[in-house]
């Protein structure tokens, strides 16, 4: 069990620091890289826990994945067809994207494949890629949640029977997910005849921006995507691909920033696709000191740096389309109302209770241990901040890295040191998490028993 001690910032945060590559990008840059035809060159690569889930199931399908440099990959693509069964179990670990947009690409496999997880990724639901999948065509079972009508991991999908494709596929999702999405849009790559997917509204766009590029006939209008597959060769290029900073990591350092006094703080090479900066939104309505410098593009996402420094903060409504936008920064977003005038409510969040932990419930905790006032709602939280220090305290990350960090980013602003419990998970998407905190002038100590 690792724990981290945060002590109080003992004075304002300083530096300007890299991010990790962005966890979604890499998953899909390694996904697709194997999809392809001929070796796919990925730089920026930095080996967070989930994404290095989703390299080792492809290698265990037969993918050759080689590093030639330390955050440098190279994936032998092998085509669409080019997977092979793996002896073994496709380990997930903790990554729900690893497990939904596998199910997409094994649904048309001529192979059975089992997909397991680690014990968070075994309580996530599972139907909501399994039910879409199946009306097209695919064999996919799971374990029977215990209470709702879901399927959990461990799951088996396939084979296939030779001579059967997946049909043609028009599917209204009732959730925002770019996992549900990309999963559809993968298995539409082997399907007969047209793939649509409407969404409630728009979850982040990774997969079709990729797809595009690589010259599928895939459209885009609003919350609608589309494949259509008739004259297309269903052959995809190697590719090369420099991953962008993730906006989602960034998150944490900037809050940090935000929320220590004197505090100024940039984060280099980030990606700002529109569908991920929510919590860029939400921090500005609340009257955090954020500015972003454009910086082109890379890997076909916008880039920029992005400033953060301490202002007073005040309490907004978060709801509607921005949810899906900052779906991963909530927990960090309820850092920010921790610290803002008035009470913050955050609703049309019900998909965090899906996550890494039921992210409502394990924030309401953790905020509650720092002394803040915080109401659970079925769909949200309410948050009402305070400005003096908070409350020394202990907390469970619940083995959820975002929840580990927000509350690692609370503790530089409580009246003591404060520990951190199950704090390994940290590694899953920011590996130099704590560097990066000692880099701006916290003290963070680890422990491990
Ligand atoms: C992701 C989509 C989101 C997000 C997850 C990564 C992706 O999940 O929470 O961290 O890379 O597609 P949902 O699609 O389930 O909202």
């Amino acid at each position: 069990m690792t724990t981290l001690v945060v002590h109080p910032a003992s004075g304002p945060l300083t530096g300007s620091v890299p991010v990790p590559s962005d966890k979604s990008i890499g998953h899909r840059s390694l996904l697709l890289g194997a999809l392809c035809e001929g070796d796919t060159r990925i730089t920026g690569f930095s080996h967070g826990e989930d994404n290095v889930s989703t390299a080792n199931c492809l290698r265990a399908m037969g993918i050759g994945i080689e590093e030639p440099a330390p955050t440098e990959l190279v994936v032998h693509g092998k085509g669409l067809r080019g997977l092979q069964a793996s002896a073994k179990d496709l380990d997930c670990g903790n990554s729900g994207t690893t497990m939904r947009l596998l199910c997409g690409v094994l649904a048309a496999a001529h192979f059975r494949s089992t997909l397991v997880g680690d014990e968070t990724l075994q309580r996530r639901p599972m139907m909501r890629v399994a039910a879409p999948l199946r009306l097209r065509g695919a064999v996919i079972e799971g374990r029977k949640h215990p209470t709702k009508q879901d399927i959990l991991a461990p799951l088996v999908i396939g084979p296939l029977p030779e001579g059967r494709t997946l049909s043609a596929l028009e599917y209204e999702s009732p959730v925002a997910s770019a996992q549900v999405k990309s999963a559809i849009l993968l298995s539409g790559l082997y399907a007969e005849g047209v793939t649509r997917v409407r969404e409630p509204s728009v979850s982040r766009d990774h997969t079709e921006r990729m797809l595009q590029a690589l010259g599928v006939p895939l459209r885009a209008v609003g919350p609608v995507v589309e494949i259509d597959p008739s004259g297309w060769d269903r052959r995809m290029p190697a590719f090369e691909m420099a991953i962008p900073g993730d906006v989602s990591a960034a998150a944490f350092v900037l809050v940090a920033a935000n929320l220590v006094e004197g505090s100024r703080v940039t984060a280099r090479d980030v990606g700002v696709n529109p569908t991920r900066t929510g919590l860029l939104e939400i921090a500005r309505d609340m009257g955090a000191g954020l500015s972003i410098e454009p910086q082109g593009e890379r890997g076909g996402e916008p880039v920029a740096e992005l400033h953060a420094s301490c202002a007073p903060l005040r309490a907004i409504l978060v709801g509607g389309e921005t949810v899906p936008r900052a779906i991963d920064e909530i927990p960090i977003a309820c850092a920010l109302a921790a610290r803002a005038s008035g009470t913050t409510r955050i609703r049309d969040a019900e998909e965090l209770r899906h996550k890494e932990s039921d992210r409502i419930a394990t924030m309401a905790t953790v905020l509650r241990a720092f002394g803040i006032a915080c109401e659970e709602q079925p769909d949200g939280l309410d948050v009402t901040g305070r400005h003096d220090a908070l409350d020394a305290c202990e907390v469970q990350s619940k083995g959820d890295h975002r929840i580990a960090m927000t509350a690692a980013v609370l503790a530089l602003v409580a009246r003591g040191p404060c520990r951190i419990r199950d704090a390994a998970c940290i590694a899953t998407s920011y590996p130099k998490f704590v560097a990066t905190l000692r880099a701006l002038g916290a003290r963070v100590d680890v422990e491990t028993d």
